[in-house]
């Protein structure tokens, strides 16, 4: 066993800004759907992954806490990870795609990396009713030497870029990559990392950033103050944004919840689901692959009176308990294997964080001409008001693949 074992450091940055509005009719959607069946794009075939991943990390982080808001982004996460493993060798690797839930025997590497390869793709292709940006930033210190193909693949394949830095100046190099984080989340994630270890030779970081808007907006002016019920006994004062129109909302019975499916302009929904009080855990353990994709086909357009509360929420996650438990431990051990990152020393994981936020709110709409009418039925539309724990998947489209996820467990607590 070497002396010596240096350090590298994750880092991934999440932002998810929503703006409100009103659901989106689904005549189109069906459109887009049907259409793409006939293609199946590369990153398709790992979206099924990427949601298993989802779920998987979610109820580890669930597992905590009944009451805590979860909020984090799964796409994120792998991509870091998914070009991280094309740096690791033996155990190392396989374990890494294993815990994002890839199965080696009946999957290929390669199809995975062109999987990972066109989702980068696809999310960064400019689109002007809907902002998302994810990249990836390799920090190294000027004494390392990486594999060239390291260095090829993941600027070919994951759009990064790579910057040598000099970590014994620590205060210098955290700005750094603060400001690269603060960069691409504009402005929205500040000082990411507080604390810099001197021995740290390699830094990964990754971040999203989506900015979205409801395709048919709610009225500031229908916003009002009302009590969210975070329990049996604490209720909390928020403002809730309301609407009376048509909505994809249904009860879905078995959950015991009401599912709200809510579109941006491009391409990305919003599924909220709101559990009955005292049933989130029970629905938590049964969300499945099968669930989503029956809610994201089945569309149950119809008048109700709904309202969700204005908020803003962050989560920060320490990966190296998560994904360990997830069964990914060499990386960050002293077994690690990252030779097809550098020769030149041993290096594993020390430090992987994830943090992100959400933030649903009227800024950010262009106010003009937003207002959208509707005929409404005569009879009494039922009221779903999310005054209660609930979740919420923000998922993208055109890859298929889980955005966002989270619990709004209490819209007060940061
Ligand atoms: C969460 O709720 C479940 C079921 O209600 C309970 O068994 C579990 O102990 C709770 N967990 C925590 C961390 O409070
Ligand atoms: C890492 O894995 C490669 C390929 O399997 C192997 O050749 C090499 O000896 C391993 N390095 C260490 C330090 O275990
Ligand atoms: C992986 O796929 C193979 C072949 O399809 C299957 O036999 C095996 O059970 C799968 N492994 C896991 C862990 O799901
Ligand atoms: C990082 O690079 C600097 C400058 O080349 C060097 O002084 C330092 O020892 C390196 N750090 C490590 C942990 O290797
Ligand atoms: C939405 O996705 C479809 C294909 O799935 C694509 O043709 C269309 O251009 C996308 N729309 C936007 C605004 O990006």
């Amino acid at each position: 066993m070497p002396s010596s074992i240096s350090w590298g450091l994750l880092l991934l940055a999440g932002l998810c800004c929503l703006v409100p509005g009103s659901l989106g009719d689904t005549t189109q959607d069906t459109e887009e759907s049907k259409h793409e069946h006939d293609q199946h794009p590369a990153c398709h075939k790992i979206a099924p992954n990427l949601v298993d991943f989802a779920f998987s990390m979610y109820h580890q982080v669930a597992q905590k806490s009944n009451t805590t808001n979860i909020f984090f982004s799964p796409v994120s996460i792998a991509v870091a990870f998914a070009l991280l493993s094309t740096g690791a060798k033996s155990d190392t690797h396989k374990q890494i795609l294993e815990a994002l839930k890839f199965n080696l025997t009946d999957t290929r590497e390669a199809q995975i990396q062109e999987g990972f390869q066109h989702l980068l793709h696809t999310l960064n292709q400019p689109n002007s009713q809907l902002q998302l940006t994810t990249g990836n930033g390799i920090f190294v210190n000027q004494s390392l030497k990486l594999v060239e193909k390291f260095l090829e693949d993941s600027k070919k394949l994951y759009h990064s870029e790579a910057f040598s830095v000099n970590f014994k100046d620590s205060a210098a190099t955290k700005k750094l990559i603060n400001d690269y984080v603060e960069k691409g989340t504009q402005g929205k994630i500040v000082d990411l990392i507080k604390e810099l270890d001197e021995d740290t030779v390699l830094a990964l970081v990754n971040f999203i950033f989506f900015r979205g808007k409801w395709k048919k907006p709610f009225e500031e002016e229908h916003t009002e103050d009302g009590g969210f019920h975070v329990d049996e006994t604490t209720t909390v004062t928020v403002p809730m944004m309301s609407r009376l129109g048509m909505f994809n909302v249904h009860y879905h019975t078995e959950l015991s919840s009401w599912v709200l499916l809510m579109e941006y302009l491009g391409n990305a929904t919003a599924i909220f689901i709101l559990p009955e009080q005292g049933k989130l855990r029970q629905v938590e353990d049964q969300l499945t692959q099968k669930t989503l994709s029956t809610w994201l086909e089945d569309r149950y357009p119809r008048s109700a009176s709904v309202s969700l509360p204005k908020l803003s929420i962050s989560g920060t996650y320490d990966l190296v308990e998560i994904m360990g438990k997830l069964g990914m431990t060499h990386v960050f051990s002293n077994a690690a294997n990252l030779s097809g990152i550098t020769e030149m020393a041993p290096l594993k994981v020390s430090k992987a964080v994830h943090k992100a936020m959400l933030t649903i709110d009227e800024r950010g709409t262009e106010a003009a001409g937003a207002t959208v009418l509707e005929a409404i039925p005569m009879s009494m539309p039922p009221t779903v008001s999310f005054n209660r724990p609930f979740l919420l998947i923000i998922h993208s489209k055109e890859t298929k693949s889980p955005l966002f996820i989270g619990r709004v467990g209490n819209p007060l607590q940061k």
